[in-house]
């Protein structure tokens, strides 16, 4: 049946809840006529009838073609990843069925738009499963059209959504501090540098010393830029390029930072889950998902390390922890996975952590720093209080082997109406990681990028 002008059906987009325009197709007399555009996600085909389940990104619409239209040419020779345009009425679907949204559409009219290759070449044979992960990342552009896939990409979303939602309700000012940069923040170690008009350039870190800059014009101030980290191990939750969500705060004391931290983080998740379709992705990929309750559990590093001598987790080299130590990935993993909530660990020695942060004024072995651990994940963010002493800041360059003059605009920040302050930066992949149950960062990116893949 081709009624095609008989009414000019509207053309609606799939699914149903936040992103679609809901459509009355229950009516008790007749379905709703509507015109829908998509890709063949899914086909059965079956003696007289063909179904199809549409996807077009907002959502997914089973839909069913009989009659003449199942024994045309296309719909007999039709491939997963088709794109099309279908006609029909949408009705709920018959008791005992089940399609997306509990209900089809009963085509009466459709036109190929795209054809995709059937075969060898089938996207069910270029992305399997469980096919083999170099494979399926020389493939990511067609791994993203599954399910799993395109969910994360929909929490990610959701997440860097929220982060800018909670900051503009705490009145936070967005800055966008520069890429291409001519100092370092994190250790020389995993600079990517490169040649800028014959100058020696390198990408940016970290924006920390740009959002410092902010604050005396800003106020509080954050951002949600590129970070790059020339990091030369392949561990699941290292990224040569990675999405840094970093914030800095003025006037503020050690515990005002841990407290924020709490806050935000908490914050995020609730906004996260108060939407129903991205609740749901998030419980499919993760079903064992749960907000941290607050306060977050603190801990010092020196109680870290004797927390894990009583345990018999050795440091690096298999011997017992000291003082001093650098807690390496495995060790800090194993904690975390044990204690199995996230911890606030802070106060680390000076000579492991970065020049900037200022030391604790009452054990001045330690800075006043923190850590955020994630069971599963580990670390997910790293913060400080500021030195904000000119002095201090002066003796700390020459301490770390940092010659003070290309960070004249950072050290001025001291001389021109200083203030204690102190900021964070989180990972956004590992952030998501943990809320979506992922085993690897890479898999929360669009396109990751890290030792040995900078492709597609
Ligand atoms: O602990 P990091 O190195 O701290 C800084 O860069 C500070 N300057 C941030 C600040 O205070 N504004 O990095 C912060 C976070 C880590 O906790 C981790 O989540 C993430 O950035 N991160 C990485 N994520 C993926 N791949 C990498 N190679 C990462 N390096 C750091």
């Amino acid at each position: 049946r081709i009624n095609l002008g008989e009414t000019r059906p509207e053309v609606v987009k799939l699914g149903s809840g936040e992103r679609t325009k809901e459509v009355d197709y229950a009516s008790p007399d007749r379905g709703t006529r509507v015109k829908v555009f998509g890709r063949v996600h899914r086909e059965r085909k079956q003696a007289q009838v063909l179904f199809v389940t549409l996807r077009d990104g907002f959502g997914y619409l089973q839909c069913v073609l009989t009659g003449p239209l199942a024994k045309t040419y296309d719909a007999v020779t039709l491939t997963r990843e088709t794109s099309m345009m279908i006609t029909g009425e949408m009705w709920e679907v018959p008791p005992g069925a089940h399609a997306p949204d509990n209900r089809e559409l009963h085509a009466d009219y459709f036109e190929i738009i795209g054809k995709a290759p059937g075969g060898d070449d089938a996207i069910t044979n270029k992305v399997q499963e469980k096919g083999d992960p170099q494979t399926l990342l020389d493939q990511r552009h067609l791994v993203l059209r599954g399910e799993k896939a395109a969910a994360v990409m929909f929490v990610r979303s959701a997440v860097e959504h929220a982060f800018h939602t909670k900051y503009h309700e705490l009145n936070y000012i967005k800055v966008s501090p520069p890429a291409l940069v001519q100092t370092q923040v994190e250790g020389g170690s995993t600079l990517f540098e490169f040649d800028y008009y014959s100058e020696k350039a390198y990408l940016t870190q970290s924006s920390q010393l740009y959002l410092e800059t902010a604050l005396p014009f800003a106020g509080n101030v954050y951002c949600i830029e590129k970070s790059f980290r020339a990091e030369k191990s392949l561990t699941r939750r290292h990224l040569s390029e990675y999405t840094h969500v970093e914030a800095e705060l003025d006037f503020i004391t050690f515990d005002d930072l841990l407290n924020h931290l709490e806050d935000v983080i908490c914050s995020v998740i609730d906004l996260v889950l108060a939407q129903p379709r991205i609740n749901k992705m998030i419980h499919d990929l993760n079903p064992k998902f749960q907000k941290p309750s607050r306060p977050f559990k603190r801990m010092r590093y020196a109680d870290a390390i004797t927390w894990l001598n009583d345990h018999g987790i050795n440091n690096e080299d298999d011997k017992p922890h000291e003082f001093g130590d650098d807690i390496a990935e495995a060790a800090e993993r194993r904690m975390t996975d044990i204690l199995d909530v996230p911890v606030l660990l802070t106060y680390f020695p000076v000579p492991i952590k970065s020049f900037y942060m200022t030391k604790d004024p009452e054990d001045e072995r330690v800075t006043e720093s923190v850590d955020l651990l994630i069971p599963g994940v580990g670390e997910i963010v790293g913060g400080s209080m500021r030195m904000h002493d000119y002095e201090e800041l002066m003796e700390a360059y020459k301490r770390n082997g940092i010659p003070p003059e290309p960070y004249y605009w950072y050290t001025d920040q001291r001389r021109y109406g200083t203030s204690p302050h102190g900021g964070y930066g989180l990972g956004l992949e590992r952030f998501l990681a943990w809320m979506c149950g992922q085993h690897t960062v890479r898999d929360t990116c669009f396109y990751p990028r890290y030792m040995g893949r900078c492709r597609p």
